[in-house]
């Protein structure tokens, strides 16, 4: 059958495109370890799971309101201002199925075609795909080691600008951009008169007494210009659940609410029960499963620098990134060659640079056990 313009104009995701290749491998019999996975191996808390079967055993199991139950929103709201640094009300809240599903809305309800929107490179894949569903192009300006480069962005702002995309902390490279770059990327945002998208789903997880900073939270003007993606995925351990939402000014949620309400109506209703007894998880608890990553961040890097020396320490997230541009020639012409190379005889699933937007850079996600780790960097070191 001949499919939409809209499909052939974007990419498979290309991650997921892997796990159906890591799939087949399994079912052949291999052991293949994934490095590959944007989700720690953490169980969802036990309060979350008898929360939503609670939830279930109610028969809250009905439509709610597209934006989501009240009191959801009115807890995130708290959370937000409790814990980002401005002042939020549930005015300023929508759910919707994960902020893959928000980042989606957004463009749909923010861009016309045509309209220009400014990535950061490396970048998540699902960003320039949902700005491009939307007619939207994308327009990428490479970061320098790995932070954000503020004078390219500004010579990369054109009349057709309507946005900038700022994803911190950072998948792929685990950065954490400090509040001076963000209060630079304000003030372009306020003098070309563009918004800021910003992707925080990973606000939780940094290490190292590095703190993330709420784009949101720095003054009025940053504000009213900022739409916030964030998600119960990463830092509750509810991948499965499909819980993101938004934080903006009102009007913006009240144009998004129109689109939803005709495309998805609202997310799963038992599901934002589970996310409303995550709000109230003990921040000890949180910081239990923090503390290991970071041990895991550590563990990591180490054996990551070992064989490629250009790895820079990510302060957040759950991902390496190194440069392995030198390993690049005649044996291996490209990082996706390597990677290629890696999952077949080392037994060990990562992603290419290229499929983030740079060339000869490799991904590895520490999100899985430190035995893992262990195994899948010391069968790389003896391949190589
Ligand atoms: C930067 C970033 N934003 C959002 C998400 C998606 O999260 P969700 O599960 O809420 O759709 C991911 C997932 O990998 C991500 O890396």
């Amino acid at each position: 059958m001949k499919l939409a313009d809209r499909i052939h104009s974007i990419e498979e995701s290309k991650s997921v495109g892997l796990a159906q290749v890591v799939a087949n491998l399994r079912a052949e019999g291999r052991e293949i370890i994934s490095l590959n996975i944007g989700e720690p191996d953490f169980p969802t808390p036990d309060s979350i799971i008898k929360a939503t079967k609670k939830a279930l055993d109610e028969n809250k199991t009905r439509y709610s309101l597209v934006q989501g139950i009240r009191e959801l929103r009115e807890g995130i709201a708290k959370k937000v201002t409790r814990d980002n640094g401005y002042h939020v009300t549930y005015e300023n809240i929508i759910l919707g199925n994960g902020s893959k599903h928000i980042l989606y809305n957004i463009f749909q309800t923010m861009i016309n075609p045509g309209d220009e929107v400014i990535i950061p490179s490396p970048y998540w894949v699902t960003f320039p795909e949902s700005v491009k569903l939307a007619g939207g192009v994308p327009v990428f300006v490479p970061t320098k080691d790995l932070q954000l480069d503020i004078e390219e962005i500004e010579k990369a702002i054109t009349k057709k600008t309507r946005a900038i995309i700022i994803n911190t902390p950072n998948n792929p490279t685990g950065a954490v951009y400090p509040k001076e770059a963000l209060q630079q990327v304000v003030e372009l945002a306020t003098k070309y008169d563009f918004y800021i998208i910003a992707d925080e789903a990973y606000e939780m997880l940094t290490f190292g007494g590095t703190s993330h900073v709420a784009l949101a939270s720095l003054g009025e003007e940053a504000f009213n210009r900022t739409l916030t993606v964030q998600s119960f995925s990463k830092s509750y351990c509810m991948t499965g659940f499909r819980v993101g939402y938004l934080v903006a000014p009102a009007d913006v949620v009240e144009g998004m609410n129109k689109l939803q309400s005709h495309l998805s109506g609202n997310n799963c209703t038992f599901a934002q029960y589970g996310a409303l007894e995550a709000l109230e998880i003990d921040q000890k608890d949180i910081q239990a499963m923090i503390d290991d990553l970071e041990k895991r961040r550590d563990l990591a890097y180490e054996l990551c620098k070992d064989i490629f020396p250009n790895t820079i320490k990510p302060q957040g997230a759950f991902y390496l990134y190194p440069s392995v541009k030198e390993f690049l020639g005649d044996r291996f012409k490209t990082d996706e060659d390597l990677a290629k190379f890696i999952l077949t005889d080392a037994g060990v699933a990562i992603l290419p640079g290229s499929f983030f937007g740079t060339d000869g850079y490799l991904r590895f996600s520490f999100a899985g056990s430190e035995d893992n780790i262990r195994k899948a960097f010391a069968n790389i070191k003896a391949v190589l």
